[in-house]
This record gives structure tokens, C-alpha cells and sequence, in this order.
């Protein structure tokens, strides 16, 4: 099945999430399952600046507001299409935000001419080569689909993926005609909502297909409490709309150390890094963006009970003032708490070699990647009992400790009463040897690869093309 991805980032060229990683890892994955997978990406300097010299492919005269061209580079062994658009992507700054920390104020145009070039190459082909299916990613590839109803290109289906239903690509109604969408459309059976342009909600009313990372984010979907608005268009796809969990790239992430005890060295290395103290209890990670989703508040509520047993943290991440001031503040007052802001994969890396535990509190999560490199390294997840971290961790209760199946630490209501209580169960857990290393076994062959779900993909692309 030939499929065109259209991403708004990609790994290793670009990426400010989870996203990223699983549209950077999907051609490969998908390769041993019979899908020829290209990847449409924006022209920004970190993408066209890896391409040096990408030949033209297509010209487009006009793009929303200047000329056009989309270029041939490589990703791995995957054909990587690049829409070259200076006057929309060559700029300084974030992919999304300026440099005053907002959003783009033509991000709705940024991403509408994504959309147009991607509608473009599935009703003309690129170098003799048309796909079949188009993988959108998130509301920045949702228009896709109403556009290829106006070229009248019927026969190439679509997929919309939701990685996070919080972003839903929001444009006033005014710029209907700046954006060359059909007025006829703009109702709430359509792309309106609540009076606005949404292009997440185009992408999941008209896309053939509709997915999420984990099958329990797919149900949290289609219910107030976690659709954000959209749980009832989503309920009227659900006949259409399944969730496929991300899997990592095991290459990639592989512990340097093969059983349970190897993880010693890393620990105090780790320790030595971040200047924390000899301890008797778990040292726990965090590696995340610092924002509302990851419940890391809720942490900081919680803290005073992982240390008063014996627990330590180090925290790695970026992003609100509030959370970054906090965390702080608790690394200035506790021996047993080190920070580091910013952005950083090495360090990340290294975080999850040397900790006992990584901690994942969030209020929702569609799937989480980090507990997966944590499962991976045998550092036990302790996560919030929500989406794709239901889906992925092994509660240590009762059953599952006698079974002898548990792979960490899960926590429900997602408050700071019940993580606290967690952190002291983890801690408990801890202080037997035996059960944490066997705990450390089972999260460690727990498989988070992509196989079973690049074979679900692969299934659903060719159902889709048949
Ligand atoms: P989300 O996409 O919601 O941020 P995910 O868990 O799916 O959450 O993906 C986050 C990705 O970004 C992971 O690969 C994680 O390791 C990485 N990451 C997040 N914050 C940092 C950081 N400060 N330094 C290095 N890597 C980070
Ligand atoms: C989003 C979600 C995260 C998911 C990632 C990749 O950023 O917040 O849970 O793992 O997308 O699908």
C-alpha cells in the first residue's frame, strides 16, 4: 500500500513531542509490512537546512500568499517530501510559536498549505509516484481532506490520527475565504465549531478513517470529561475511529545493561549528575514538557511523601513559568530534589538508565511514550490510570503482584491524595528487593516495539486502499 504521511514534525528533524517520534519511526516500522510510507513535511530551516541541495519535484505558483515548491529529501530510507514555502516556514523561532511565545498568527495558513500540497500530490502524484492512503496527523493535517474533496480526487482515502485532542487548530470564521474552504461546509455538521474554523474537527468529520494512540484514549475520547468539545462528533464516528498504540524504537532506546542489576552503575552516575545524595529509597525520573496535561503539580503536592520515604526526584523538562518556578524552589529547599530546565535527549537518556522509577501523573494522556523507554530500561513506571498509560502498564495490586505480572505503579482519581499514596506503595515496593526485581524483569520484557502495531496500521492502510 502506498501511503503519504503528513506531519507537522518528524524525528530527527524536527520534533516538540511524542508526535515526532511516531511519525519518524512509522515508514521504517511499516516497511516489513507491505507499506510504502513517504512523508510530507514543512519547509523549516532544521528541515530544508538537513536536505542540502533536495531537488524540486513540483512547482506551485501560488501557496497562500507566495510561491511554492516541493522538494525530494530522505528520511532513513523513506522518500521525504518537503514543501519548500519561505514566506510561511523560513523563519527564527518555534515551529509553532514566535518568538513573543505565542502561537504563529498564520499558523492556520502555515498549516492550510500542508494541506493543499498534500491534496496536491494525491490528485497529481509526485515523480510518477501517487499514494493510496493519506496518514494526516493531528488538526496541523486535518483540512487535507476537504481539500481533496474540491480537487474531486475520490479515490484516496484518508486516516486522521488524534495524538492530542487539546490542540484543535482554531481559525475565526472570517477566514473562510483566506483559508479557500467551501462556505457551504462551515455549519456544525462540518468544520464549524462554536462559531470558529476547526481544522481538527474538518479532519475528523471528513476524513475516511479516524485513529488515536492507545484504545483507551479512543473511549476517553467519546466522553465529556476528556473530548474537549469533540466527544460528540467523535461518538458519531464510531463506527470509523479506533485507537493503535505507539510503540518506540528499540534501537534506539536500549538500556546499556541487560538484567535488573545492571542498572547500579547508571544510578550512581546519575546521582553524581544531578548532585543527589546517597539514599535509602527509590530515585525517580521525570523527563516531560511542564504543562497542565502531565499533572507534574499534582507532583509537587505530592512530594513530601516521597521523601519522607526515602524517595528522591530529578526532574527534567521545560515549559510554564509556574511549574518550572516550583520545581525550583523544591530542588533549592530539598537535598533530595535536582532540576534541570530545558530540553535535552542525551540527559533524558541517561535519566532513565540511572532511575528507579519514572513518574507520569498526567490528567490525560492519549498514549505516553516515556513509561515505554522506562518499561524498556526496567525503570518502573508510576503512572496516572488514564489512556495509553492504562493500556501499557501492569498495576502492582494484589493480583497482579501474586500473578507476578505487575510492571508498575498506577494511581486513579488523578489527584494528589492518590498520588501520594502511590509514591508510598512505590516506595514500599522498594524496600523488597525481591518483588522490585522481579518487577524490573516483566517491565523489561514487556514488548513496546512497533511490531503489533505497524501490523494494525498496515492492516487498516490496506483495508482503506482495497
Ligand atoms: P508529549 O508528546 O505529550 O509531550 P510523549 O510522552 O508522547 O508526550 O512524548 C514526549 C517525548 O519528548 C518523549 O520522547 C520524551 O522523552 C521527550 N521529552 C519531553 N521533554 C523532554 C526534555 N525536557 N528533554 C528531552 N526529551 C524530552
Ligand atoms: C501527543 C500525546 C502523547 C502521545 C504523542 C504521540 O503528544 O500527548 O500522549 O504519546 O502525542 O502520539
Amino acid at each position: 500500500t502506498r501511503v503519504l504521511s503528513v506531519a507537522s514534525e518528524c524525528v530527527p528533524l524536527v520534533k516538540t513531542g511524542g508526535l515526532a517520534d511516531v511519525a519518524g519511526a512509522l515508514p521504517a516500522a511499516l516497511a516489513g509490512q507491505g507499506v510504502g510510507m513517504r512523508v510530507l513535511l514543512p519547509g523549516y530551516p532544521a528541515v530544508l537546512g538537513a536536505a542540502a541541495k533536495a531537488p524540486v519535484v513540483r512547482e506551485i505558483p501560488e501557496l497562500f500568499g507566495g510561491p511554492a515548491r516541493i522538494r525530494r529529501g530522505a528520511l532513513g530510507k523513506a522518500v521525504l517530501y518537503i514543501l519548500d514555502a519561505p514566506h510561511l516556514f523560513d523563519r527564527q523561532g518555534g515551529i509553532y510559536l514566535g518568538p513573543d511565545g505565542r502561537d504563529w498568527p498564520d499558523n492556520p495558513q502555515r498549516f492550510a498549505a500542508l494541506c493543499k500540497a498534500a491534496a496536491l500530490i494525491a490528485a497529481d502524484g509526485v515523480e510518477g509516484w501517487r499514494p493510496q492512503v493519506l496518514h494526516l496527523h493531528d488538526w496541523q493535517a486535518g483540512l487535507t481532506p476537504v481539500y481533496l474533496r474540491q480537487a474531486g480526487v475520490r479515490d484516496v482515502r484518508t486516516l486522521l490520527t488524534i495524538h492530542n485532542i487539546a490542540f484543535q487548530g482554531l481559525a475565526p470564521a472570517h477566514m473562510l475565504s483566506a483559508l479557500q474552504l467551501p462556505a457551504h461546509l462551515f455549519n456544525p455538521r462540518g468544520f464549524e465549531y462554536w462559531g470558529r474554523i476547526s481544522a481538527l474537527k474538518a479532519g475528523i468529520v471528513f476524513a475516511d478513517k479516524v485513529s488515536t494512540v492507545s484504545p483507551t484514549y479512543a473511549e476517553e475520547l467519546m466522553t465529556p470529561e476528556y473530548g474537549m468539545g469533540m466527544e460528540g462528533v467523535l461518538a458519531d464516528r464510531a463506527a470509523d475511529f479506533t485507537g493503535i498504540l505507539n510503540g518506540i524504537d528499540l534501537d534506539a532506546w536500549k538500556p546499556p545493561y541487560a538484567t535488573p542489576e545492571g542498572k547500579a552503575p547508571h544510578r550512581a552516575a546519575l546521582r553524581d549528575e544531578f548532585g543527589l545524595p546517597d539514599a535509602d529509597g527509590p530515585l525517580c525520573v521525570v523527563v516531560s514538557r511542564l504543562t497542565g496535561q502531565k499533572g507534574l503539580d499534582l507532583l509537587i503536592e505530592a512530594l513530601p511523601t516521597l521523601l519522607d520515604n526515602g524517595g528522591q526526584l530529578a526532574v527534567l523538562g521545560s515549559g510554564d513559568p509556574g511549574l518550572e518556578a516550583a520545581f525550583s524552589q523544591a530542588a533549592a529547599r530539598h537535598p533530595g530534589v535536582a532540576l534541570r530546565l530545558g530540553y535535552d535527549e542525551p540527559l533524558s537518556r541517561r535519566m532513565i538508565a540511572g532511575g528507579d522509577a519514572i513518574l507520569v501523573p498526567s490528567r490525560f494522556e492519549p498514549c505516553g511514550l516515556t513509561q515505554l523507554y522506562g518499561l524498556r530500561f526496567g525503570t518502573l513506571p508510576l503512572v496516572a490510570l488514564t489512556g495509553g498509560l492504562a493500556d501499557t502498564v501492569i498495576n502492582a495490586s494484589a493480583a497482579g503482584l501474586a500473578a507476578g505480572v505487575a510492571t508498575g505503579v498506577q494511581f486513579h482519581p488523578v489527584d494528589a491524595q492518590a498520588l501520594s499514596r502511590a509514591l508510598s506503595r512505590l516506595c514500599a515496593l522498594w524496600r523488597q528487593p525481591a518483588v522490585w526485581s522481579r518487577m524490573m524483569e516483566n517491565a523489561m520484557a514487556h514488548p513496546v516495539g512497533w511490531d503489533a502495531s505497524a501490523r494494525a496500521y498496515a492492516q487498516l492502510f490496506g483495508a482503506m486502499a482495497a
